[in-house]
């Protein structure tokens, strides 16, 4: 006769609720550098973290989409399902998107556990992502040749009352993610430092 036999849990060492951390600011303000020194930092700790850009989602998943505000609204809706999953699946999610208006960004939260939902405004001033401008985009966004630009032909709604605030005027990339871990620790995301 066959036996069925379910392999045992693996026991819990203690209590670490996955969540999502949901980076917000203007284009070229720094979210995916910040992101990128983060995430080393999070698996250092223990946890599984991924990253969710928009950049990548708007390769694949979210192709069809443009930047009129009904495109955004449904980027924003598509990346919070997805992060949410992660999350399900027990990943620590840092999710860099614009998100420009505040309604999207708290209709994420709403879809997330009380608590679980960070969001890190990446504040940087227009005038100061518009020097960098990186990509270019500014430029050509100045010349008329991108329509809907966020801070120039498009609103950004800043958050009132985020859980962690980055001034990457005064911090370097490094020390932003230093930052964010040390707000973790001081909600109880994250253990307290050894
Ligand atoms: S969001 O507004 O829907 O959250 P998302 O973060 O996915 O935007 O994508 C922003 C990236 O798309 C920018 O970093 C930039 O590289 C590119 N981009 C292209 N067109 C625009 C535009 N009109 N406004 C802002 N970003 C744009």
């Amino acid at each position: 006769m066959m036996t069925l036999t379910t392999p045992p849990a693996a026991a819990p060492t203690r209590a670490e609720p996955p969540f999502l951390l949901w980076l917000t600011g203007l284009s070229g303000a720094g979210k995916s550098t910040i992101a990128g020194r983060l995430l080393p930092l999070l698996a250092a700790q223990g946890r599984r973290p991924i990253l969710l850009d928009g950049d990548h989602l708007r390769e694949g998943l979210c192709a069809d989409l443009g930047f009129s505000e009904a495109d955004r609204r449904e980027n924003i809706r598509r990346a919070a399902e997805v992060a949410l999953l992660m999350v399900g699946a027990g990943l620590t999610v840092v999710a860099t998107f614009i998100s420009p208006f505040r309604r999207d960004r708290d209709n994420a939260r709403a879809r997330m556990t009380t608590g679980r939902f960070v969001e890190v405004f990446i504040d940087t001033p227009l005038a100061v992502a518009e020097e960098r401008d990186p990509k270019g985009l500014y430029r050509r966004a100045r010349a008329g040749q991108i329509p809907h630009f966020t801070g120039i032909s498009s609103p950004y709604e800043a958050p009132v009352q985020p859980e962690i605030r980055i001034d990457t005027t005064r911090l370097s990339p490094e020390r932003a993610a230093e930052h964010v871990v040390a707000s973790l620790r001081e909600m109880g995301l994250l253990p307290p430092a050894r």
